[in-house]
Formats: structure tokens, C-alpha cells, sequence
């Protein structure tokens, strides 16, 4: 195992211990969830767990259930005990970029309906400020090129995101545009501004959101809380 999957393999373990018997739980997008998705499906298999999930993704909801974790469409269930999550790149004051797995409109939708949220990182993705990873923000087709023409000409530094020369399509039917900032001085600012745009449904900043990250080492975890 690479040291990266190590340090994500801690950090979804560590996630997995604080599931208990009875709660629902958010469940994340990506190769860190992954980890935690198999440590959970282990105490539920050990322990005879009551639990079920709420998914993030097509792609979550198909691993839960291959793993034997019950899930639950958002609407049927309850609120959400707590969420696990990862994320892309991480402050110091509990803010982040996700969405390089294009899940983050359906993230912030489970995020919201969450009483807690916690993020699994890799220490690679700790930075002092936001902004190396590029900003993804999920766009309606019609009238998308002219919105990525606004966004240069305000230095936003837009890219389409695209797969064999065709833009990709999100689980919700969108594109996603990665926004090539490099460093985000006001993110507060940021976001508010991707907001108020016509065609934006949602953008990858997660503002004061969550409750705790744990960052995986290669030695076990740190925590940023
Ligand atoms: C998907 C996300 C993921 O949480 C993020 O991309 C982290 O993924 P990984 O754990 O594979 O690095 O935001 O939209």
C-alpha cells in the first residue's frame, strides 16, 4: 500500500469508530470514503450494526450496498446523525475545496441535512490557504459558454471539465467548470459571488461547515477541530 493510502486507510478507520449502533450516516464520495465504507461494513458485519446510510453519489450508493451497508434516499430518511466525507484540499480553519469526484452538489445537499460532519483527508491535502486545488462549480448546460466567459473575464481561470473530448455530466445532470485560481484570498467573497450567478446550481467551497477533519499520517491520525 502507498503511503497515501495509508494515511487515508487511517483516517477512514479512525471515521468508521465514531458510527454507532442505531444512527444514520452520511456517506461520502471517494477513494478516502472508500476506506471508511469497508471499516464500516466490517463493524456491521461484526458488531450486528443497525445502521443506514445516505448516499452522495450513484457511485457511493452502489459500493455501500455491494459492502451490505443498507441505504436510504435522502427524503425517506430521517436527519442525518453525522456524515463522513473527504475533501480535496483543507485550511487550517475547517474550510475546504471538494468536488475533484464531481459529487459535491449532491455533498452539500447531505452536508446541510447533517447534525455532524466530518472530513477524512490525507495530509497532502492540508494547505494554509484554498486554492491549488482548482474550484470545481457544477453549471447548467444551456447557456454554459457564456458563463465561462464571464468567469474569465473576472480571472477566474475556467476550464470545462471533459472526458474523451465531451464535457462531463455530474450525477444530477450538470457540467462541472474547475476554476484554475491557484490561491483564494476571500472565500467568503468568492462564494457569495458564485451564488448570486445565473446557471451556477452549486460551487465546491464548504465554508464553516464542518465539525472536525481528521488527517491521516502515516503513524495513525491529527485532528483539526
Ligand atoms: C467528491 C469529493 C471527494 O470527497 C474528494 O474528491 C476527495 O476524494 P479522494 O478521497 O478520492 O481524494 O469531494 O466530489
Amino acid at each position: 500500500m502507498t503511503n497515501i493510502n495509508l494515511e487515508k486507510k487511517h483516517a477512514g478507520v479512525a471515521a468508521s469508530e465514531l458510527i454507532d449502533d442505531g444512527m444514520v450516516v452520511g456517506l461520502g464520495t471517494g477513494s478516502t470514503v472508500d476506506f471508511f465504507l469497508k471499516a464500516l461494513a466490517e463493524r456491521v458485519e461484526l458488531e450486528h450494526l443497525s445502521i443506514v446510510g445516505v448516499t452522495t453519489s450513484f457511485k457511493t450508493a452502489a459500493r455501500a450496498q455491494q459492502l451490505g451497508i443498507k441505504v436510504l434516499d435522502i427524503d425517506d430518511a430521517p436527519m442525518i446523525d453525522i456524515t463522513i466525507d473527504g475533501a480535496d484540499e483543507v485550511d487550517q480553519h475547517m474550510n475546504g475545496i471538494k468536488g475533484g469526484g464531481a459529487a459535491f452538489l449532491m455533498e452539500k445537499i447531505v452536508a446541510k441535512n447533517s447534525k455532524k460532519i466530518i472530513w477524512i483527508v490525507d495530509s497532502q491535502k492540508v494547505h494554509e490557504k484554498l486554492g491549488q486545488f482548482p474550484l470545481p462549480v457544477e453549471i447548467v448546460p444551456f447557456g454554459s459558454g457564456k458563463l465561462i466567459a464571464e468567469f474569465a473575464t473576472q480571472h477566474l481561470y475556467p476550464i470545462l471539465r471533459e472526458k474523451d473530448g465531451k464535457p462531463i455530466i455530474t450525477d444530477m445532470g450538470h457540467f462541472i467548470v474547475d476554476l484554475h485560481l491557484e490561491t483564494i484570498d476571500q472565500p467568503h467573497e468568492l462564494g457569495n459571488y458564485l451564488d448570486r450567478r445565473v446557471g451556477v446550481v452549486e460551487h465546491g467551497l464548504f465554508l464553516d461547515t464542518v465539525d472536525e477533519i481528521i488527517i491521516g499520517t502515516s503513524h495513525g491520525i491529527e485532528k483539526i477541530k
